[in-house]
This record gives C-alpha cells, structure tokens and sequence, in this order.
C-alpha cells in the first residue's frame, strides 16, 4: 500500500493541465485549458481542463475527474499505478505503508516471478534472431506473413531445440532455480531440470499494465502427436481466467473504437493487429470467463465477438454471451466464412475489405441466436419453444429494461410469435431466478418491472435531477449569503392563525440544510447523500469549498458528478462566448427562488414516494393503525407544501 503521505503530496503537487498535458495538446482558453478529446476523433475541441479546480471534462465522451482518473481512463492504469506515474513525473520518493511479513514476501515472490518472466521474454525474442531461430523459427513466421513489425510489437520469440539451455541462462544470470520453476518455464525432476518451452514460437502473454504474466508456445510442425500449444501453468502472476492475450497493446485502440473484436488464438489477434485492426483480444481457446469480460467493461461496453466459421465456434460464441450481458454489456456475432479463421481470413484482405465485412456481418446477438438456432428447428414446434426459450433466458440476463423491452419486441417479429407470449415467459424465467436466489441470498437481486416501466424511469430521473440540482446550488453557491421570503404563522386572539411575510438573511447552505432537516428526508442516490454531507460538514466548518481539494475525498463516481456539475457550468466558455459576455451571471433573488423552489420540489417528490409506498402496503393489507396515522400527516404536509410552491412559482 502506497502511504498517505505519499497520496498527499502527489495530489498537492501534481497539476492536472501538466498531467494531461503529455497526452493532449491543451490551448489557454479563457481561465481553463481546452483541447481535442483524447477519447474519441473529433475535430473541435471539446475537451476542458480546470487549472483552478484541478479537474477535467471531457463533454464528447462524458468522462471527467481528476490528474489521476484521467491517468486511470486513459492508460487504464489502477489507482496505485496512476500515483506511481505522477509520483515519478515529480519526483516525489513512494513510501509503502507497513505490510505484514507475509504480505512482503508475497510481492516479493510476485516481483521475482515478473523479473524471471522479462529475462524468460527477451530471452527468447533474441533467440528468434539467432542461428536456429533465424533458420526454422522466423522463416516459419515469414512464410505464415508475419512482418517485422508485428513481430517487434509482440516481442514474438523462439525457444530452441534443447533439453535446459534457456534454464542454465537464466540461472547464470542470477535467477533463482525456485522462481523459474514457479513459473513454469523450468520443470525441476529429481535430478535434472528440463526447458518446457523447446523448439516452439513463443508468444509472451502481457497484463493491462504491459508486464509479462505467461507464455504460449506453438510447434513449427504440424505433427498430431504433440499439442500444438503449450501454455505456462497457472502460477501467481498467471492466471488463465483473468488474462486476454493483447489486451496490453488493443487496450488504446479499444477505447478509442468504443467496441472490442474478441477472437480465439494468439495468432487471430496478431494478425488484425497487422492489418490495421487493433482492438483485439483473445481468450486463448477457453470458454471467456467473468473476470475476462470485466477486464473488457473497463475499456468498453461494447464486445463484438469473432469466431471461426464452423459449426464448433458458433456454439462456443453462444456460451459467452449471457456472461457478457449478465455485466450490462453489448454483444455483437460476426460469423467467419466456412473454414476461416481471423487470422487466416485478414491474410489476403485490405483493412477496407475487412472492416467492411466485419461491418456487415457483425449481428446483434439476439438476431444471431435466432437465425443460428431457427436453422435446425424452423419446422418443429417443440424445437422452436425451446429456441424461444432460449432467447428470452438470455434476454433476461439484461439488466436494463429498457434495453430489455426492444429485445422483447425484436424477438417477438423475429419469431413471429407475441410479445405477450415473450413477457410471460421472461416473468417465468425472472420467477425461477428469484426463487434460486432466494435460496442463495448472497446476490443482490434486481426485481425484474415490466409493466409500468416507462413511469418508473421517468421518477428515477426526476428524483436523480432534482437531488443533483441541490448539490449543484450547494457547489456554486452554498456559501452566499441571500434574503430568504419567509412565511410566519403568528398566533391571534381568537385562536386562529395569520400568515405573514417576513425576510431573513441566510447562507443558502443553512437554508437547503434547515428544509431538508424539517421532515428527516434523506438522499435516495448514495453518491449525493455522501457529497451532501460532505458539503454541509465543510461549510459548517467555515470553509469554503476548493474543489481541487474537497474532491479527493471522493469516491471515483462521486469524482465525476462533482465535476460534471462544475464543468457544465463552465462548457459555455468551450465556445468564446466567456469573451462575448453572453454567458449570464446567476443574479441573487433568481439564486432565492431557484434554492426554495427545489428543496421544496425535492420534498414533494419525496413525500409523494412515501406516501406511494404505503399505499402499495394497503394493497396488500400490510399497513397498521400508526402507518396509517403517518399517511394522513405526510398528505396534510404534501397539500402545505404544494401550496407553497404554487406561490412561490
Ligand atoms: N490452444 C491451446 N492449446 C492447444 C490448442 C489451442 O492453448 N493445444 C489455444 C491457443 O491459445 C490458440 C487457441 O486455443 O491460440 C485457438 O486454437 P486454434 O484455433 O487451434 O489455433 P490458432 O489460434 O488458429 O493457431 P494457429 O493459427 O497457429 O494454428
Ligand atoms: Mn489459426
């Protein structure tokens, strides 16, 4: 763990516009910086960094945080990693927390089994250039048109045919015997150690961050007897089921792409890499798993997976793709022509011709399962039910419902059968998810709406706006000090009361504070609830708020709301129009009435939730006498407040 300290100093001394900087050619524009976005191809800048606040905003794409997001969205470094490079770019010395013995031994053998795989890597890449790997291996690679520059950008090597000479090597090079047996690249008998890669291409397998985890190995012949790949076991640093082989070098062109080809071989990848296609991976000939689709979610959400044109690599597509939905993403077939694989299929094709068929045969997955699967059953109504079932079941992996409903629909006029028939059977599939889950109650379980969907939206949104609309006036103008109308109720002698008007000076902070406080209403969205009381704990510290300070505190979604709500009140200034003075200054009575009129909006909306909720509860019949008498004060506030904003608006 990097101390705090270290956490500290970086973020004071780091600045955001000389981070980015080395990665974005950034113009002086009015008070901030802008340039052209470093997340997709556009042509007028779009992109904004605030010296002031430290943040950035990048309006094309929607990203936004601090120095070290943008490190972490852009080099899709890890946290520790994204300090590690700022520490380093200013020189500030990283200090390591204490970690327990056993903790240090562990990165300690993690760190030696890393060294022992780039000397095992560069090893074999000098090989390939060397007498017998000249010879077999790069002549075997040129004849399968590999160039040069792939092979550079790989760091394709050779192990040659020998019992231990690489083993001897890396022991005389200081390596320890232990190490490269844990590995994997020497296997240690009673008395002898033996190569395992002898006499194979070796292509070095890479994490995100570029460093070598493992090894596959492919044999220059085509004999039957031995595997044509042979791949290093599973060790600490390697672990088949959480690595995609060119992820390290795809993983610039995935985001910029926004799409993710997955395909089979080392050598798929490779060889789209050649001709011009670089966001590529592979899952290396096993079924994806969870933990490789999640390496992909933090690129893209978009994966279009390739496979062979064979009957074996359509089944093998189908069984990835509910994990891919299962984690809210797209997936996209491409069916290979007969016989092909990627990389067979590039060989003789332009980047055109193969984008353009990739373009072309690239299927939503829905229509892919159907077609894939009508083919053996269009006649057979038995078959035909279990291929509906099939694709509603993968439909109910989609966790937006939205999405989830235009599924439905194209479904429904694929199969020609109704939409009705398809909701029930998602409700059936939902019911039987449910009743499994209740029997394991580790997940968290998402009910699944269909009807009445549309309004539900529409109230997470309104409620999302107008949380997020305080925040905002709390950001900008929490600590203005403003006139507030107030009403009085003052008690006259014959028992009844009078309304008066009356003012009062306020910070709005106090204000939002007090309104909020009179009906102990909370926060639904988490992210504002920590931001709000963030907010009101500095202010009432009588601090104002620096963003570049406050948002450190954050967490990285709590980062990007923040600064979406700074930046978009900066975006007009993208334009010039800061010079022009067009962009209008918030005058002090619209600030008033714009901070009643959403706390009290915000009320209503909540006192309506409440009030909703328990009526769902008379439905059936779960509502006692005090819920009851709860109800009758929540309608009478409601019926106040909504008189209040009538005059008000
Ligand atoms: N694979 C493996 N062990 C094997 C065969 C295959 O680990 N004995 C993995 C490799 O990662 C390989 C992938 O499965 O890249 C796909 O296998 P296959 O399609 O048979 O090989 P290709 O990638 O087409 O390799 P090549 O073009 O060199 O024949
Ligand atoms: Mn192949």
């Amino acid at each position: 763990m990097i101390s705090k300290r270290t956490i500290e100093k970086v973020f004071e001394t780091a600045r955001v516009e000389e981070v980015i900087g080395d990665f974005v050619q950034l113009k002086k524009s009015g008070s901030n910086y802008k340039g052209l976005s470093p997340f997709t191809e556009e042509r007028t800048p779009s992109f904004m960094v605030s010296p002031a606040k430290q943040i950035w905003k990048d309006f094309s794409s929607g990203k936004g945080g601090t120095v070290v997001t943008f490190l972490m969205e852009h080099e899709q470094y890890s946290y520790p990693e994204a300090i590690k490079y700022i520490a380093n770019k200013y020189n500030i010395e990283v200090e390591e927390t204490e970690r327990t013995q056993e903790q240090i031994s562990q990165d300690n053998e993690k760190e030696s089994l890393f060294l022992v795989s780039d000397f095992a890597k560069n090893y074999f890449k000098k090989n390939l250039f060397e007498e017998e790997g000249k010879t077999v291996a790069l002549s075997y690679l040129k004849e399968r048109n590999f160039n040069d520059e792939i092979i550079q950008k790989f760091e394709i090597g050779y192990s040659e045919n020998a019992k231990d000479n690489f083993s001897k090597a890396a022991i005389h090079a200081g390596y320890k015997l232990n190490f490269l047996e844990k590995t994997g690249l020497t296997i240690v008998k009673e008395n002898e150690n033996i190569d395992r890669f002898r006499e194979r291409v070796v292509f070095p397998i890479r994490s995100m961050s570029g460093r070598i985890l493992g090894f596959g190995g492919r044999i220059l012949s085509s004999s039957k007897n031995i595997a044509k790949y042979i791949n290093s076991p599973e060790s600490l640093i390697y672990q088949k089921s959480k690595v995609l082989y060119g992820i390290f070098e795809s993983k610039q062109s995935i985001v910029k792409n926004d799409n993710c080809f997955l395909v089979e071989g080392y050598t798929d990848v490779i060889k789209m890499h050649q001709c011009g296609i670089s966001n590529v991976v592979a899952s290396s000939g096993t079924a994806l798993t969870e933990n490789q689709i999640r390496l992909i979610n933090r690129l893209t959400k978009n994966i279009t997976v390739v496979f062979d044109g064979d009957a074996a690599g359509s089944r093998a597509a189908l069984r990835g793709i509910d994990l891919i939905l299962e984690q809210g993403m797209n997936v996209k077939i491409c069916n290979l022509p007969e016989g092909d694989d990627p990389d067979s299929f590039v060989s003789n094709k332009n980047l055109e011709e193969v984008q353009s068929y990739l373009n072309k045969n690239s299927k939503d997955f829905i229509v892919y399962k159907a077609s894939l699967l009508l083919d053996d059953s269009e006649n057979d109504p038995v078959k035909k039910a279990a291929v509906i079932r099939d694709m509603v079941e993968s439909i109910s992996k989609i966790s937006d419902y939205i999405k989830r409903e235009l599924y439905i629909k194209e479904c429904s006029s694929i199969m020609n059968i109704s939409e009705q028939v398809l909701y029930s059977t998602l409700a059936q599939i939902a019911k039987k998810d449910f009743n499994n889950l209740k029997k394991k109650p580790v997940k968290e379980f998402e009910p699944i709406s269909i009807v009445k969907s549309d309004k539900k939206k529409s109230q997470v949104n309104k409620l999302y706006e107008l949380e997020r609309k305080i925040i905002e006036i709390l950001i900008l103008y929490g600590n203005d000090l403003i006139d507030f109308e107030e009403e009085v109720f003052s008690q006259s002698k014959d028992g009844g009361s009078t309304r008066k008007n009356s003012t009062r000076s306020l910070k709005v902070f106090e204000k939002i504070y007090m309104d909020l406080h009179i009906d102990e209403m909370e926060f639904s969205n988490d992210n504002f609830k920590n931001i709000y009381f963030r907010i009101i704990e500095c202010f009432n510290e009588n601090k104002e708020i620096n963003i570049d300070k406050f948002i450190n505190e954050l967490s990285s979604e709590q980062q990007l709301e923040v600064t979406n709500i700074v930046m978009d009140n900066e975006k007009y200034f993208l334009h010039d129009w800061e010079k022009n003075n067009i962009y209008p200054k918030r005058k002090k009575d619209t600030l008033a009435q714009l901070t009643i009129e959403t706390v009290l909006n915000l009320r209503c909306f909540l006192i309506d939730k409440k009030v909703n909720g328990f009526r769902d509860e008379v439905k059936e019949n779960q509502l006692d006498k005090n819920n009851l008498e709860e109800v009758i004060n929540y309608s009478k506030l409601k019926k106040l407040l909504s008189e209040k904003l009538n005059r008000v608006l």
